[in-house]
């Protein structure tokens, strides 16, 4: 196999086109608890690809010749990149990538995993952004878009003993994708979470969801080909064990069972398998649920004051890329602010967190980075953010954490808006009806209250307000209180000031700590006092990189963070929100 010349393409501008497929989504799922994986986590090889050459010039098509015995010239070869690890943000590789904004192509080699007749193949990567194309043995299998979710495709008919794979990904904003090309935090490129192979027999297990609805563990399987069988669901440790029927793929029945219900104070999870002709799943489920009654949040019929605080994926090592050591560690501040609540700002975070979520007695907010001035006009970026929540939703809806759906924060309400994010959240709840829908609002400073037309599709409505930081007055917040009758649960979804850690000056003066502790002091004593306020999650818990934020004090950094980016050093305001978590009830 030899690329095409490198002159052919020279006027070849609609080169793109046969590659954005975007088959790779949500259809393609495959549920992968309980599955044996080999990771394919290790050195690749990585060739920066800023005017895509590689898909202009075919370098996937170019074979091991070894490079005396080719026969035309070349610009590029995928076992000719740098070394870079993958997973990783591979930005922070090298000093001269840290600001890359394009393709570049992540290639190795890889043995066919041993499997019987019949047996299929899958690779599944946890996440790369943005636009991923998978190209196997120089056959171009198919693309994903979206930066935080997972997807799957299968290798089955192209794989060989020895095989290699190729994937270019594009990690460019811009102004058609989710997000778009404005946003405040770092645009890290990379394969950046788990990539791995799976075996399956020729029929397998699709999805699994399980849910606990009016005193019954119900399951909803889908499995592959359409296929029709019965399935055996089980839950030892509950003697739940029965048949769902599968006709044409999918099949869901009920029984009733008596679980200790989880909660933050008792995480209590059950083992439980589900079988369907030679496939085998299993997951850890945690039972409860989550509902609003008027102004209140209620945990296993239980109102529940959420005091949180949100977080960012971002790492000065590690980028976008975190590990469970990172996750716990976030999990401890948090713990240590008194929270029992955890904002995942503004996309799908590891699946780790909410496993480990459910493992320690958290809860989460999950979101699709429908952020700002998203193209809502766009049907094909409306495709991309519903396929995000759906990829997010199957990954996570097993999860107890997770009780909140976020369709998007701070966007303007605008009538495309409004139906672009009505769609979004019928999806929401189609996908899954037994968690809470929200979205981080914005407020009518002008007219001091709630009035953005999405808040009557919401379960639960957050609103970000910097009141004593981008707007002076806090008594306005008060005055939000007073003026806004929603009739359903609000969340203070994000408050905050900025300082670098260690400014000291007065109370009112910009990026110090004084005026961030000033800050926090009025806000907590507002919010002490306003009614309907369910829970709050201040903005936020680490400073991070963002290359929005460039004056002398924040130096390509986001300084509103409780927590400086060691993840070590906290700032006064800290002690201001531990406090108020401590007394408020
Ligand atoms: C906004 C936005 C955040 C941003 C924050 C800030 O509310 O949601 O993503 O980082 O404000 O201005 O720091």
């Amino acid at each position: 196999m030899t690329a095409s010349n490198a002159l052919d393409h020279l006027h070849d501008e609609r080169y793109g086109d046969s590659f954005d497929r975007r088959n790779l989504d949500h259809r393609s799922w495959l549920f992968v608890g309980g599955r044996r994986r080999q990771s394919l986590a290790g050195t690749w090889r990585l060739t920066p690809d800023l005017f895509e050459e590689g898909l202009r010039q075919h370098w996937y098509r170019l074979d091991g010749t070894p490079p005396d015995a080719r026969t035309k010239p070349w610009d590029g070869h995928p076992d000719e990149g740098y070394d870079v690890r993958v997973p990783s943000c591979w930005t922070l590789a090298r000093p001269e990538w840290r600001h890359f904004e394009g393709s570049a192509w992540l290639s190795r080699h890889f043995r066919a995993p041993r499997r019987a007749d019949g047996e299929r193949i899958f690779l599944r990567i946890g996440a790369a952004n943005y636009d991923t194309k998978v190209f196997l043995n120089g056959v171009f299998l198919g693309s994903h878009r979206g930066g935080s979710t997972p997807f799957v495709v299968e290798l089955t008919r192209v794989l060989r003993d020895d095989n290699r794979l190729d994937l270019c990904v594009d990690n460019a904003r811009r102004p058609d994708r989710v997000p778009m090309h404005h946003f405040d935090w770092f645009n890290y490129a990379g394969v950046y979470r788990a990539v791995d192979l799976i075996r399956t027999p020729a029929i397998f297990v699709r999805d699994l969801a399980v849910r606990w609805i009016d005193g019954a563990v119900e399951v909803e399987v889908e499995v592959s080909d359409g296929a029709t069988g019965i399935a055996r669901f089980e839950i030892p440790e509950l003697r739940v064990a029965f048949d769902v029927a599968i006709a044409g793929g999918r099949g869901r029945a009920r029984a009733k069972a008596s679980p200790r219900l989880w909660s933050p104070a008792d995480p209590k999870l059950y083992d439980a398998t589900l079988a369907f002709g030679a496939d085998r799943v299993a997951d850890r489920i945690g039972f409860r649920t989550i509902a609003t009654r008027d102004a209140q949040i209620l945990l296993n019929g239980a109102p529940i004051r959420l005091k949180g605080v949100c977080v960012h994926e971002d790492d000065l090592r590690l980028g976008k890329a975190t590990s469970d050591a990172d996750i716990r560690r976030r999990f401890r501040h948090a713990r240590a602010l008194g929270c029992n609540f955890l904002r995942l700002a503004h996309y799908p975070h590891h699946e780790r967190v909410a496993e480990l979520a459910d493992a320690e007695g958290l809860l989460l907010w999950a979101e699709v980075p429908v952020y700002w001035a998203v193209d809502f006009a766009n049907p094909r970026t409306y495709r991309d953010a519903e396929n995000q929540l759906v990829e997010l939703i199957r990954r996570d809806r097993n999860r107890a954490s997770v009780i909140v759906w976020s369709v998007g924060n701070e966007n303007a309400d605008t009538r495309e808006r409004l139906s672009f994010m009505r769609r979004l959240a019928s999806a929401a709840r189609r996908w899954d009806p037994t968690r809470l829908v929200s979205a981080a609002c914005l407020v009518n400073k002008a007219k001091k209250r709630i009035e953005d037309r999405l808040v009557r599709h919401l379960d639960v409505v957050g609103i970000n307000e910097y009141y004593g930081w981008y707007d002076e007055d806090v008594g306005d917040l008060l005055a939000i209180g007073r003026n806004s009758r929603v009739g359903k649960p609000v969340i203070i979804t994000e408050v905050g000031a900025e300082a670098p850690a260690g400014r000291r000056g007065r109370p009112d003066a910009l990026f110090t700590e004084d005026k961030m502790v000033a800050v926090y002091r009025a806000q907590v004593d507002a919010v002490g006092r306003m009614d309907g306020v369910a829970g709050m999650t201040p903005w936020l818990l680490y400073d991070f990189r963002s290359e929005r934020r460039q004056n002398r004090f924040q130096r390509g950094f986001n300084c509103k963070g409780l927590i400086a980016a060691d993840k070590k050093t906290r700032k006064r305001a800290f002690a201001v929100l531990r406090d108020f978590y401590r007394r408020w009830r």
